[in-house]
């Protein structure tokens, strides 16, 4: 069996990746994680008991803890999600998101190439560094321009995209300068299960479900593309395996709306699924907030390449992906509950 190593995979996508790669048995899999505020093990509760899902604590920021990585586990792949992740935190504390976006991309990279180096040509031939990114690095579109694709110039706004900007280039480099096998994939805005509610869905559908206001920035007309997390995961899956190296992927769910309307989408769906006791319609609860600085206006994908090249298209409608969503939270009521009451943190399992 094939092992590799995911970092970030106890956050949102990581985690969704790994349930998804040891379903499915895929490869052993090495989770390594600094298990930060946004790395939740009860992601993973499923995977109690299963020996091919190893969790090692630690951070991609610190050389020592990741060159002692790819000697002991020999993995014949990375798929590198760590990362702070959330743009608000990246605007009051932006130190962070430097040290672990750009210098633990740096170092992951760099161990990853002294080992790369020492492989047969066999095991040099087939592994792959597949790096994941966002679509905001490209920066804010109009309502006129065409999608970002893959040739789109960087114009990252936030500290966080401009930190994911720069670990692109590094991945970039490492490709040109020393032809390590890396692909970087670039996508929109996920959402689903196991996503830390201080992000627009999980958020919203947290706060209605408890009668709180639901607060929107600005005037609501921000417009995101948004992707349900398992086509992502699945992409990322075609990418490493067919992905041609060196390349950048863009992933995206062709579905623009306004922060207001995945509001209304989710506000809609509770008055149907769970009616407000006080016969009120939860949109009654939404108020508009003071906007984020620079908060870009659209982001729009074009993922055709995906489609040509590796045959990926979404699966999930925003309403079917929404509806699964809205399920999911309403039945995992105890998760949010100690997401946030804090408890999530306070749990380890087999951390070697
Ligand atoms: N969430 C999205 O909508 C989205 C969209 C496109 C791309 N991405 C990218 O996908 C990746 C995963 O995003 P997510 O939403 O799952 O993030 P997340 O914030 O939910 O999870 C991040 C994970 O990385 C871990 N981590 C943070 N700093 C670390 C460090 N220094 N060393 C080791 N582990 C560390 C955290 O503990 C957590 O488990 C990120 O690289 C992000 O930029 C996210």
């Amino acid at each position: 069996m094939k092992t590799w190593i995911i970092t970030g995979g106890a956050g949102f996508i990581g985690s969704n990746f790994i349930l998804k790669a040891r379903s499915k048995n895929l490869a052993r899999v090495i989770n390594f994680d600094k298990l930060t505020y946004a790395g939740n093990l009860e992601n993973l509760e499923s995977l109690k008991g299963d020996e091919d899902h190893i969790l090692v604590k630690g951070d991609i920021a610190e050389a020592e803890d990741v060159s002692s990585l790819y000697d002991r586990y020999q993995p014949d792949a990375v798929l590198h999600f760590a990362a702070e992740s959330h743009v608000d935190r990246s605007i009051t504390g932006p130190e962070d998101f430097v040290r672990t976006n750009v210098m633990g991309t740096f170092h992951m990279l760099e161990c990853a190439r002294k080992y790369w180096s020492e492989l047969s040509s066999e095991r040099q031939n087939d592994f792959r560094f597949l790096h994941v990114s966002t679509d905001e690095v490209y920066g804010s579109l109009s309502l006129e321009d065409p999608a970002f694709s893959e040739k789109t110039s960087y114009k990252p706004n936030s500290p966080y995209s401009a930190s994911k900007a720069a670990s692109d280039h590094i991945v970039r480099s490492y490709f040109h300068t020393y032809q390590m096998p890396v692909l970087t994939t670039n996508c929109s805005n996920n959402y689903g299960c196991y996503q830390f509610p201080e992000k627009l869905i999980p958020l919203m559908i947290n706060k209605a479900l408890t009668e709180q206001p639901l607060p929107i920035y600005g005037d609501g007309k921000n417009i995101r593309d948004w992707l349900h997390v398992e086509d992502h995961v699945y992409g990322i899956l075609k990418v490493l395996a067919k992905g041609r190296i060196g390349e950048t992927y863009n992933i995206g769910g062709n579905t623009e709306k306004t922060n207001r309307e995945v509001v209304d989408t989710i506000c809609a769906t509770l008055d149907r699924v769970k009616p407000r006791s006080n016969g009120s319609k939860y949109s009654d609860l939404i108020t508009f907030v003071k906007d984020r600085p620079g908060h870009d206006r659209r982001y729009a994908v074009d993922a055709s390449k995906m489609q040509k090249e590796l045959g990926w298209e979404p699966i999930e409608t925003f309403d079917t992906g929404m509806t699964k969503t809205i399920d999911w939270y309403m039945n995992n009521q105890a998760w949010f509950d100690r997401v946030l009451d804090g408890s999530y943190r306070g749990e380890r399992l087999g951390i070697s």
